[in-house]
């Protein structure tokens, strides 16, 4: 769907800000971010404009102690999502992603993101993802979202999420085969043990076919293994460079997302 709405109009409202902080991928571009996020990219000679329009948000939180930017564990995935899609960028939820595990800022973020875009900006929709204390947060996103929220919501990918629990349809492997592992999450067992709540996917969600909940072998925080002494075991560590999941989350993301139905325009105005 596309927007039809001026150049100058969109220059005027633009909010200046970055669409993919952190990467040195597009060294040569000047991108302005419109109060609807749509980004406008300036050419380094400035001979053309180019309009994109966004269809797909990517939103991640990040997990305890990386900083703020796009999770290291999705950064693979998330460049290829980007390369292969028309109309999309990448937004890092922002938050502390303290040892204090609290995520209601980040929380609010995406619900702001997501509620904005509901309300002013037809089209488009989002994939979100989240890795550990960032699991936790896109968790308790998604219960805070309504119906026609959560319609715009695509695709989630989680990795490392403290809080799994089994029997989910969600629940996958390194290689993204169904996971009928009887483990439960770091969190979730201390939650289980003390009658909180399990922050978890809904069963609408979680039968949706939108999301895929990762746990590595040896990642003792979604699959908690109470022999194991060790603070961060390796597969927690791992998803990053784990083929397997960045080439499944890949294809997942990329195959939810619904072919754009209007790409770029360029030119100098509308
Ligand atoms: C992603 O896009 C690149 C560049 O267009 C292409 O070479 C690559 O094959 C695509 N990857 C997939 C898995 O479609
Ligand atoms: C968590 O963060 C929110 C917003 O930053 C703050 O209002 C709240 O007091 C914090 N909660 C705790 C338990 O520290
Ligand atoms: C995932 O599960 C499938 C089926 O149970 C199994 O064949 C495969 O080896 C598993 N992959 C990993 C990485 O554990
Ligand atoms: C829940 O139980 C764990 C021990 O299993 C404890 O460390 C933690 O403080 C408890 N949390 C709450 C909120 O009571
Ligand atoms: C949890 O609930 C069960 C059943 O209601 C109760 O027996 C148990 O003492 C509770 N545990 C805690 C830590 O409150």
């Amino acid at each position: 769907m596309f927007q039809l709405i001026s150049l100058s109009v969109l220059v005027l409202s633009a909010a200046l800000a970055p669409v993919f902080a952190n990467s040195p991928a597009y060294p040569h571009k000047t991108t302005l971010r419109t109060s609807c996020g749509s980004p406008i990219e300036l050419d380094p000679i400035y001979i053309t404009m180019l309009i994109i329009v966004i269809q797909i948000e990517l939103i991640d939180a990040r997990g305890t102690a990386e900083p703020q930017g796009v999770s290291t564990m999705f950064y693979p995935m998330i460049k290829d999502i980007l390369a292969n899609t028309t109309g999309g960028v990448s937004q890092p939820v922002e938050y502390p992603a303290g040892p204090d595990q609290n995520t209601t800022s980040g929380e609010k973020f995406v619900l702001d993101v997501i509620n904005q875009g509901l309300r002013d900006c037809p089209g488009q929709s989002y994939a979100l993802f989240g890795y550990s204390q960032g699991a936790t947060l896109i968790l308790n996103a998604l219960d805070q979202l309504d119906a026609a929220a959560l319609s715009l919501v695509k695709s989630v990918i989680l990795v490392g999420n403290p809080y799994r629990i089994p029997n989910k349809l969600s629940n996958v492997n390194g290689t993204a085969q169904k996971d009928h592992a009887e483990s439960v999450g770091m969190f979730a067992t201390s939650a289980i043990q003390n009658n909180s709540t399990v922050p978890q996917l809904s069963t609408d969600v979680d039968r949706s076919g939108k999301a895929l909940d990762y746990c590595l072998e040896g990642d003792g925080v979604c699959s908690y293994d109470t022999s194991c002494s060790c603070a961060l075991p390796a597969g927690h560590l791992s998803y990053g460079l784990a083929d397997a999941v960045q080439n499944t989350a890949f294809q997942h993301v990329v195959s939810r997302i619904e072919p754009p139905s209007h790409t770029a325009k360029s030119g100098g105005g509308a």
